[in-house]
């Protein structure tokens, strides 16, 4: 079978990072046609910095890199470093990367490959505020129809907010550009808290991605050992949740997963509860529904992909 190939779009973030090693780690079924970094849980240069470090650790230094939006549609940025740390990748010590960062801009990267690729065979795989696929979607409309599908993580109902009460980070910080992807008519799944919040690092696992003994599985192991001490503080979880992996995870083996197609739209207006996506869980509307919205995963299995596949880098 000839590998689905996909757009990475995100804000490295450690979970960001293991989410690229995860995708990097299976050619065989995903053809990464490149990176493109947008601001989010630290700023652009950070974060096009990072998604460079996390592609020469996993030796694949080829896959190019692209910088994209440097804040939101209509706001100021909201960043997250009291979560990843002053760098976004705080916790292994790793090397400035040497492979460049590509000249085009990360949105035109992706309005041009949605239209040289055939319609239908590129999915695009946002891990962060989703300001470059907007600002796609808004230069050429045209793009939209070509998308095979929109796998993202952001939103939350059950679990509700993580950054505010009422609303999960990667939405809040360009609610604006999450309301286009969302109305767009492009097929979407949706992996929000409801499901990340499932995927926890447990202390056997993360000695799992140690046991490995290469670099990869060390630098993970590290990684979700810095980001684990705010979930664990604020939800007296088990461990780090692996939020942007489900992305990729889902790619690979979709069964490991279970959700509902709802309506999802996001609040952009109410200061009080600005970000939120409301999922029509209980189909109380007649809204159309947008997304595949993901309530659940078998987490073992989860797990155990995600450490084979390490294994391979
Ligand atoms: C999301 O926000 C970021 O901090 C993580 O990388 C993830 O994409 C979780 O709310
Ligand atoms: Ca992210």
């Amino acid at each position: 079978m000839t590998p689905r190939k996909i757009i990475i779009d995100t804000d490295p973030g450690q979970d960001d990072a293991v989410a690229i090693l995860l995708a990097l780690a299976s050619p065989e079924d995903l053809d990464v046609l490149g990176i493109t970094c947008v601001a989010g849980n630290v700023p652009l240069t950070l974060t096009a910095r990072n998604a460079r470090i996390i592609c020469e650790l996993a030796d694949k230094p080829g896959v190019p890199v692209y910088a994209g939006c440097d804040r939101p549609l209509g706001r100021a940025l909201v960043t997250a470093e009291h979560v990843h740390g002053k760098t976004g990748l705080d916790g292994p010590e790793l090397p400035e990367p040497k492979m460049p960062l590509q000249d085009q801009h990360a949105v035109d990267f992706i309005v041009e490959t949605l239209r040289r690729e055939d319609a239908g065979t590129v999915t695009l795989c946002p891990l962060g505020p989703l300001t470059n696929i907007a600002t796609a979607f808004q230069r050429a409309p045209d793009i939209v129809e070509r998308v095979q599908e929109i796998v993202l993580m952001g939103g939350a109902y059950f679990e509700v907010g993580n950054i505010t009460p009422a609303a999960e980070f990667n939405i809040y910080v360009d609610p604006e550009a999450a309301d286009i992807v969302l109305k767009s008519g492009a097929s979407i799944v949706v992996m929000p808290l409801d499901v990340t919040h499932k995927a926890l690092v447990t202390a056997p696992r993360n000695a799992a991605f140690r046991a490995l003994g290469t670099p990869v599985g060390i630098a993970v192991a590290q990684m979700t050992e810095f980001f684990e001490r705010f979930d664990k503080e604020k939800y007296g979880s088990a461990g780090a949740p692996l939020h942007d992996p489900c992305v990729t995870a889902y790619l690979l083996a979709p069964e490991l997963f279970s959700g509902r197609r709802v309506n999802v739209e996001v609040e952009t207006h109410s200061e009080l509860t600005m970000g939120m996506t409301v999922a029509d869980w209980w189909g109380v509307t007649d809204r159309p529904a947008n997304a595949l919205f993901i309530g659940d995963l078998d987490a073992d299995g989860f797990f155990a992909l995600l450490t084979d596949r390490l294994g391979r880098l």
